[in-house]
Formats: C-alpha cells, sequence, structure tokens
C-alpha cells in the first residue's frame, strides 16, 4: 500500500473509490491493517470501551490517547491516522490547539472532535494553525449519558436537516473530514454527496466514501457488538484474512449490505 495521506484520500472521494478504514489501540494491529490493505486507522476513545473496560469514553485521558497513538504510529509506516480529542479535551479553542499539539507530537495525522455548529470556531482556529481534523456528527458517544444512551440520530426531518447544516458549517469552517455515526442511510448520503471533504459513516448505510468499524466488534471480541458491525473472523481463518475481507468488502462497497444497515 502507498502512503495514505489527506491529499490521496481526497482524491479517493473525486474519484468515487471508496477506502477502508478501522479502529486501532496498539502496534501489533495496525500492521496487520496495513497488511490487509485498510487505509486509515483511528485511535478512537472506544479505547475507554473495549480496552479498559469501561462502560463510556468519558473517562479517557489525552495522555492515554497519545500513548495509543505512540503505539499505533510505531506498528504502520503507510496508513493515515487519526486520533481521537478525548471527552472535554476541547472545550475551548485554546484547550483544544493545546491538546492537539499533544496528539500530533504523538504521530496523529489528523484529530476528531465531537459536536455540531458549536465547533465551528475552534475548527476554524485549528484549521488556520494547520491542524487537520475530522468533525463527528449523529451519535456522539461523548454526550451518549447525556443523549440518554446510544441511539440512532436524524430520523425526524429536523434533526436530519440540522445534521446536514452542522456538516456544512464544519466543512466550511475548515473540517477536513468527517465521521457520521449511527445516522439514517439515505442522511449520510446526502450529506456524503453534499460535501467534498471525505465521509466516513458507522452505521450509516453504504453510501458514505468510508466505513470505520471498532476493531474489536470486527473480529468478534466485543461482548455487544451493535447490529450494523460485522465479525469478519467468522468469515476467515485468521486475523489478518479477516481484515483484509473487510478491506475488500469495504473498498468495492459490499459493506454494509442490508442486514448490517440500520435505517
Ligand atoms: O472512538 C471510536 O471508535 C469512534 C468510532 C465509533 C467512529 O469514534
Amino acid at each position: 500500500m502507498e502512503k495514505q495521506t489527506l491529499a490521496r484520500l481526497r482524491t479517493a472521494k473525486s474519484a468515487g473509490r471508496k477506502f477502508a478504514t478501522l479502529t486501532a489501540y496498539d502496534a501489533s494491529l495496525a500492521r496487520l491493517a496495513e497488511q490487509a490493505g485498510i487505509a486509515c486507522l483511528l485511535i478512537g476513545d472506544s479505547l475507554g470501551n473495549v480496552i479498559q473496560g469501561r462502560s463510556s469514553t468519558v473517562p479517557v485521558k489525552i495522555e492515554e490517547m497519545a500513548y495509543h497513538t505512540r503505539c499505533v504510529g510505531r506498528g504502520t509506516r503507510h496508513c493515515f491516522l487519526m486520533a481521537d480529542m478525548p471527552f472535554l479535551s476541547y472545550a475551548r479553542p485554546e484547550q483544544a490547539l493545546a491538546n492537539a499539539a499533544e496528539l500530533m507530537r504523538a504521530g496523529a495525522h489528523m484529530v476528531k472532535l465531537e459536536g455540531g455548529a458549536w465547533l465551528a470556531e475552534t475548527v476554524r482556529q485549528m484549521s488556520e494553525r494547520g491542524i487537520p481534523l475530522c468533525a463527528h456528527l449523529g451519535l456522539l458517544p461523548q454526550s451518549a449519558i447525556k443523549l440518554g444512551g446510544y441511539r440512532m440520530q436524524g430520523t425526524a426531518p429536523a434533526a436530519a436537516q440540522q445534521i446536514l447544516e452542522d456538516a456544512r458549517c464544519l466543512e466550511q469552517a475548515g473540517a477536513d473530514m468527517l465521521v457520521l455515526e449511527c445516522v439514517p442511510a439515505q442522511l449520510a448520503k446526502t450529506i456524503t454527496a453534499a460535501l467534498r471533504i471525505p465521509v466516513i459513516g458507522i452505521g450509516a448505510g453504504p453510501h458514505t466514501d468510508s466505513q470505520v468499524l471498532v476493531a474489536y466488534d470486527a473480529l468478534g471480541i466485543s461482548a455487544t457488538p451493535p447490529k450494523f458491525a460485522k465479525n469478519y473472523l467468522a468469515h476467515a481463518d485468521s486475523i489478518q484474512a479477516a481484515l483484509a475481507l473487510y478491506a475488500d468488502e469495504v473498498t468495492r462497497g459490499t459493506f454494509p449490505d442490508t442486514a448490517h444497515t440500520l435505517c
């Protein structure tokens, strides 16, 4: 695999070529993912759930994100690395700049932030200062306690319109990518077509430019995987083959199928 850059991922979008994204938290899995042809690795704060055994991502600290980003970076030379900014590490622009710098010094090529139009000023300041960043809309796991659980978002017309407007606003402010989590497939399709930046979906149907899964869901390790996730290890005889199958299905556009699309 050639070295993945933001420019390459943007070109993939404009050429209509889908790319695969997977979470990774350590060097060994990062190496296997790279060999499997997965373009983009997300050092997700889902590590709070799957590594630390917590019930939400809220307790995850910036130094833990930096530690896992360094671990993943040692396992890959070619994947594009995106690291989550944890809960309340970007509540104010100056704080966001300092914490993003910590993740980029640890090896992240991009940082990801959860939230809508309220983040526009922070995104603008980060973008102007040269920080590549990914916005995250739809289901926001860091706000799950306030939202009352892990639920599909954007099902009512007004809520769908709000997510579309937030997406446009954050692209305008300087976001370089967007993750859309647990929104209806039709809404994800509309947003993907409306934006120039690559859109990565999770539980958002088949029409986005990329798909991401939590690696522990994709490998059948999670105790309670979401309905949209697929256990690729159940269809392969090794982790390497399972990751290659995932990369292949995403790039060919056959994952998610209807069985793994929520609505
Ligand atoms: O932390 C994570 O794994 C994520 C994905 C759910 C997109 O943000």
